[in-house]
Formats: C-alpha cells, structure tokens, sequence
C-alpha cells in the first residue's frame, strides 16, 4: 500500500506494507542510513527519530501510524536550532567513539534541548537514559549537553 509521509521537511511516497517500521522505510526505502538498527525493540535508542519534534524509537512505530507527522531525521538536525548547538558541542567535546550510537544519541539530545533550554542533571537522565551507548561515551555526552545549554538564549 502507498503511504505518504513528511521526512525532513519533503513529501515522500512510500508503497510498502503498512506494519513496516519507520525505521526499515527510512533507510532501505528511502536510503537515510543515518538512523541506526540496534535491537529492533525500542530498548537501545539507535533508531531514535523526531516525530513532530519528539524524540521517537522508529524501530517500533509502524509507518501506518505515521499519518501526517512531520519525521525529522539526524541528515536535518542540523538545520534545528537545538541540532545544531547539539551537533557543535558533539564536536567540540569529542564525544563520539565508535559512532554507532551517536545518531541516536544526538537526536534524544536536540529533543530535550528544543523543548527544555537549560535541564538540569535529572532532565538530562530522564531524557538519555533509553539510550544506550556501549562505547561509555555518557559523560562526554552530559557535558556536550551541558555545553549546548549554555549557548541557548
Ligand atoms: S533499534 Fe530501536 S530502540 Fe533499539
Ligand atoms: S559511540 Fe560506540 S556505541 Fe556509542
């Protein structure tokens, strides 16, 4: 079945079955490898996306679900104003290792800052804690946050 959705900004139709994860439309329909496999069960974060600017796990939401939801991806973060302070603090910390986790991570991130300019420790916990990095990049990751909070007016 064909389904229309709203990813970064542009319209795409899509001719797959409507149980399909996001996830699996985004990337092996419409070739946004960006967003992460990792358990395939909401557990991990890899496949975090924004669903009309919250942080969503796309490896669970069936594209059927999706209606008219504007999907923001990690290859447009960047052009959010919370992406891109998020995007320059990942950088200037050095947080990232192996990487693998850091899509995810950056879009759990920009979610938090878009909709709470200056969180505190335990805002900064509750939002990253589904978020798994087995690189152990968290402390950098809460100072990058940190570091981007500061940039917010
Ligand atoms: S792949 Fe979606 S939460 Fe792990
Ligand atoms: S940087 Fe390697 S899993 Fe997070």
């Amino acid at each position: 079945m064909a389904y229309t959705i709203d990813v970064n900004g542009k319209t795409h139709s899509v001719d797959v079955d409507g149980d399909t994860p996001l996830l699996w439309v985004l990337r092996d329909v419409l070739g946004m490898t960006g967003t992460k496999f990792g358990c395939g069960m909401a557990l991990c974060g890899a496949c975090t996306v924004h669903i009309n600017g919250a942080a969503a796990r796309s490896c669970i939401t069936p594209v059927s679900n999706v209606g008219k939801s504007r999907i923001t991806t990690i290859e447009a973060i960047g052009a959010t104003a919370a992406g891109a302070r998020i995007q320059k603090a990942w950088l200037d910390r050095e947080v990232v290792q192996c990487g693998y986790c850091q899509s995810g991570q950056i879009m759990s991130a920009s979610a938090l800052l878009a909709a709470n300019a200056h969180p505190t420790d335990s805002d900064i916990d509750a939002a990253m804690s589904g978020n798994i990095c087995r690189c152990g990049t968290y402390s950098r990751i809460r100072e990058a946050i940190k570091q981007a909070a500061q940039s917010s007016t």
